[in-house]
C-alpha cells in the first residue's frame, strides 16, 4: 500500500509533538499548580513553549496519555494522596531525577554552563560525536527475575495488602510477555520508541546544516550500534527521525558485535577488556559490591515500616529494592507508578545514590579499569576532531550505560576529589547518574569553529561537550567561547591521558595479538 509509509510518518510526528507539549504539562503542574499571575501581567514569551500556564486548551494533557493500567495519574488526580510524596511532582522534586539510569530522559541540570545550547556567538558547528546509551527499556533479565519473584510473592500470600502497598491488589506487572524483557519500551509517553525518535528529531534541528555534506560522501554515512537489540533499535528509531524514513537506504548502519575476542576495536570494552570481567575484587563486581553495602544503610528503616503496615510478610533488602527499581521502570511503560509512592523523597535520594555507586565502582573513576576502557573512543573521537572537516561531519555510536560511565571517565569531566562513600550521601558530589545516563543519555562533542571579535576567522577550533543539553565544561579547559576548550588542549588532554591509563591489551590481560585501538570509527 503506497500510503503506509507517509501515515506512519504521520503518526510519529504527531506523537513528537505530543511530548513536547508533554513535558511542558510536566511543567505546567509542577508550577502553575495555582494561577498566582495576575490576569493582566504581561509576562514575555517568545513562543508556544515558553507559555506555561497556559493550559488548556493550548498543551495535551497527561491524561491524554491514558493507560489501561494506569489507575490514578499522580501528577493530574488532586484526590490521590501521594503516599509518602516521592511520586509527587512539586517544585523543588522531581522523581525523574531519582531514579539512578532506571528512568526517563531527563535534561542535565547541575554543573551546566549557563546560556542553554545555543552555538556561542561567532561560531558554527562543524563536526559533530555522540555516545549514547539505548532508550527507555524494561528491565535486564536479572532485575526482572528479582521483580517477578518479588510480585509473584507478594500475589500468592493471598494477604490483603494495607497502608502504603494496598495499590497492589489490584495492581499488574507491567509486562506479561516475558519477550519484553530488555527491549525497548513501546506505549506511554515515555517510551524508548518515542524517546529515540525524538532524539533524531532535535539533533536534526540542531545539525541540518551538516546533512548536505553528510550525503555527499563518497560512500554511505555510517553510524554505529554495538550488538544488541535495544541498541539497535534505539539507532534505527533514531536514524528515522534525523535522516528520515529512508535512512536504510541512504546511510549504513553498522554493528559491532559485543564479543569479548574483539579486543581494542569495540564499542563495548566492558566486554573485551577480560580482566576486569574476571577481576572479582576491583573489576566489574566490585560496583555491586559497593552498592549491597550502601543499600544495607537505609533499607532497614523501610522494611521495619512496611512490616508496621503488613505484619504478615517481611521484605529482604532485594525485595524492597526491586520495588523502588519498579517505580522507573513502569513510568517507562505506564507514565507513572504507584510504586514511588511507597517511599519518601529521602528514601528516593538514597537510592539514586546507590546506582550512582553501583556505577561509578562498576564502570567509573571507582574502578582501575574505567578510564583505560573509556579512553579507546575517546582517542579515536580525538583524532577525528583533529583530522576536522576532512574526517565527515557525523559519527553516531550507540551503547550501554556501562560503556558510557568509562568514556566520561577517561574524559576527567566529572570529577569528585574523593571517592564516593558507602557510609552516607555527599551532598556535593559530582557524580549523578540520573543526570549523566538516563535512559537515552547521550553526550555529544561538537568540533566549533569561530570567527574572532575583529569578524576574521579564528584559526582555532574548539570542542564543546553537551551532555543531555546540558552544556558542560571540561574542568581547566575552558577558555574557548562559551567555555568550550581549545582543540589543540582537548587533544594534548586526550594524549596524556592515554599515557596515564596505559595500554588497554596490557591493563586488560589480552594478548599482543589482540587489537589495539578502535579502526571502524570512520566515514
Ligand atoms: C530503499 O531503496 C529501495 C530500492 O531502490 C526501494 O525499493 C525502497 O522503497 C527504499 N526504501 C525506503 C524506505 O525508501
Ligand atoms: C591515539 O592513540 C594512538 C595510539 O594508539 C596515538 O598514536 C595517538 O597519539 C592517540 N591520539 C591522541 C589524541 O591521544
Amino acid at each position: 500500500m503506497p500510503s503506509s509509509a507517509p501515515s506512519l510518518a504521520t503518526i510519529i510526528l504527531i506523537s513528537a509533538v505530543a511530548v513536547a507539549l508533554l513535558a511542558l504539562q510536566w511543567n505546567y503542574n509542577a508550577q502553575c499548580a495555582s494561577p498566582s499571575a495576575p490576569p493582566d501581567a504581561e509576562t514575555t514569551h517568545s513562543g508556544y513553549f515558553d507559555y506555561e500556564c497556559a493550559g488548556k486548551p493550548h498543551h495535551s494533557s497527561w491524561s491524554s496519555w491514558w493507560h489501561p493500567q494506569r489507575k490514578t495519574w499522580s501528577g493530574v488526580e488532586s484526590s490521590h494522596s501521594h503516599g509518602r510524596g516521592a511520586g509527587a511532582v512539586t517544585k523543588d522534586w522531581n522523581i525523574l531525577y531519582h531514579l539512578g539510569g532506571n528512568g526517563p530522559w531527563v535534561e542535565k541540570v547541575v554543573d551546566i554552563v549557563e546560556g542553554g545550547i545555543a552555538v556561542p556567538e561567532g561560531c558554527e558547528v562543524e563536526q559533530v560525536h555522540m555516545m549514547a546509551r539505548h532508550a527507555e527499556r524494561y528491565p535486564t533479565v536479572r532485575v526482572a527475575k528479582r521483580i517477578q519473584m518479588l510480585v509473584e510473592r507478594m500475589k500468592q500470600s493471598g494477604i490483603p495488602f494495607t497502608g502504603d502497598l494496598t495499590f497492589v491488589n489490584d495492581w499488574e506487572l507491567f509486562w506479561s510477555d516475558d519477550s519484553q524483557i530488555e527491549q525497548l519500551t513501546a506505549t506511554g509517553p515515555f517510551s524508548g520508541t518515542l524517546g529515540s525518535f525524538t532524539t533524531g528529531v532535535r539533533l536534526r534541528t540542531r545539525y541540518a546544516h551538516l546533512l548536505t555534506r553528510a550525503f555527499s560522501l563518497p560512500s554511505k554515512l555510517k553510524f554505529w550500534a554495538s550488538d544488541s537489540p535495544r541498541v539497535i533499535d534505539t539507532a534505527r528509531y533514531f536514524g528515522t527521525g534525523f535522516f528520515g524514513l529512508d535512512w536504510a537506504n541512504t546511510t549504513r548502519l553498522e554493528i559491532i558485535s559485543e564479543h569479548s575476542s574483539l579486543g581494542a576495536n569495540t564499542l563495548t570494552p566492558g566486554d573485551t577488556c577480560l580482566a576486569y570481567v574476571e577481576d572479582e575484587e576491583e573489576g566489574h563486581d566490585k560496583g555491586y559490591t559497593m552498592l549491597d553495602r550502601y543499600r544495607a544503610t537505609y533499607l532497614g528503616a523501610i522494611r521495619i515500616r512496611l512490616l508496621k503496615q503488613n505484619p504478615e510478610i517481611e521484605f529482604t533488602d532485594d525485595e524492597i529494592y526491586a520495588m523502588q527499581e519498579m517505580c522507573g521502570f513502569e513510568t517507562t511503560v505506564r507514565g507513572s507508578s504507584h510504586w514511588c509512592d511507597v517511599f519518601t523523597q529521602d528514601e528516593f535520594r538514597s537510592f539514586e545514590y546507590a546506582r550512582d555507586l553501583l556505577h561509578y565502582y562498576r564502570a567509573g573513576p571507582g574502578t582501575k579499569y574505567g578510564a583505560v576502557m573509556g579512553w579507546l573512543w575517546l582517542n579515536a573521537t580525538t583524532n577525528l576532531l583533529l583530522e576536522g572537516q576532512r574526517a565527515g561531519p557525523l559519527f553516531f555510536s550507540f551503547v550501554h550505560d556501562g560503556d558510557i560511565a568509562p568514556m566520561i571517565t577517561a574524559l576527567d569531566i566529572i570529577n569528585d576529589e574523593e571517592h564516593l562513600p558507602i557510609t552516607h550521601i555527599p551532598a556535593n558530589r559530582k557524580w549523578r547518574k540520573s543526570q549523566v545516563s538516563p535512559m537515552g543519555g547521550r553526550t555529544i562533542f561538537e568540533l566549533l569553529s569561530c570567527k574572532s571579535s575583529d569578524g576574521t576567522t579564528d584559526p582555532r577550533k574548539y570542542v564543546r561537550i553537551n551532555i543531555n543539553d546540558g552544556i558542560t565544561a571540561i574542568p581547566s579547559c575552558d577558555s574557548g567561547p562559551g567555555r568550550s576548550c581549545p582543540l589543540e588542549e582537548f587533544a594534548a588532554r586526550t594524549k596524556r591521558k592515554g599515557e596515564e591509563v596505559g595500554d588497554f591489551r596490557e591493563k586488560c590481560g589480552l594478548g599482543e595479538d589482540a587489537a589495539d585501538r578502535i579502526t571502524f570509527l570512520r566515514q
